[in-house]
């Protein structure tokens, strides 16, 4: 939590690895991030961390399911089980009948479950939600504070910026 301007989306994007920090180091698991190559920094990305990002697919020509499923593709996972598991993600966010719609078809809150669905498909070991419950009505935001709290129990990571206490 914080005032606007803060620095959360900031700090966010350093430890998602989309950014980097003008001074200091980031260590992911023991490894100094700045001393990663571009393909390693990626893996890293790819592997430990799923980002919740709000404006996930304005412009993209895929529908749910295949967003859902490209963190999966990065992976190397054969099509068969990747769109299971990205069926089996849309299902938890409660998206399975719109799965084949595009981002234009698909309001804020279906597009924001969409996003969340995407972060958790590869059961990342930190996921980073940027007012994740923003756009939801309060049962839709509950069931996605479940999801989060699942993985918590897991051992996963989660660290979100809320203005919700
Ligand atoms: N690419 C950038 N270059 C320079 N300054 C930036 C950049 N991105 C953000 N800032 C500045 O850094 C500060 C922190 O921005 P950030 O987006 O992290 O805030 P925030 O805490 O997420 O705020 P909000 O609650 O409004 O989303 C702000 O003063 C912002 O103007
Ligand atoms: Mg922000």
């Amino acid at each position: 939590m914080g005032p606007s301007g803060a620095g959360k989306s900031t700090q966010m994007n350093m430890i998602g690895l989309p950014d980097h920090p003008t001074a200091g180091d980031y260590w992911l698991n023991d490894e100094n991030v700045e001393e990663l190559n571009e393909k390693e920094q990626a893996r890293g990305r790819n592997e430990e961390t799923g980002i919740v990002f709000q404006q996930l697919f304005l412009l993209s020509k895929l529908d749910a399911r295949q967003k859902v499923e490209e963190p999966l593709v990065y992976a190397g996972m054969s099509a068969k089980k990747r769109k299971a598991l990205a069926e089996q993600y849309l299902e938890k966010v409660e998206l399975e009948e719109r799965m084949h719609h595009l981002s234009s078809e698909l309001s804020g809150g279906q597009k924001q479950r969409v996003a969340i669905a995407r972060a958790l498909v590869n059961s990342p070991s930190i996921s980073l939600a940027d007012e994740p419950t923003g756009a939801l009505d309060t049962k839709t935001g509950e069931q996605i504070m479940e999801l989060l709290t699942a993985l918590k129990q897991e051992g996963k990571t989660n660290i979100m910026v809320t203005h919700e206490p």
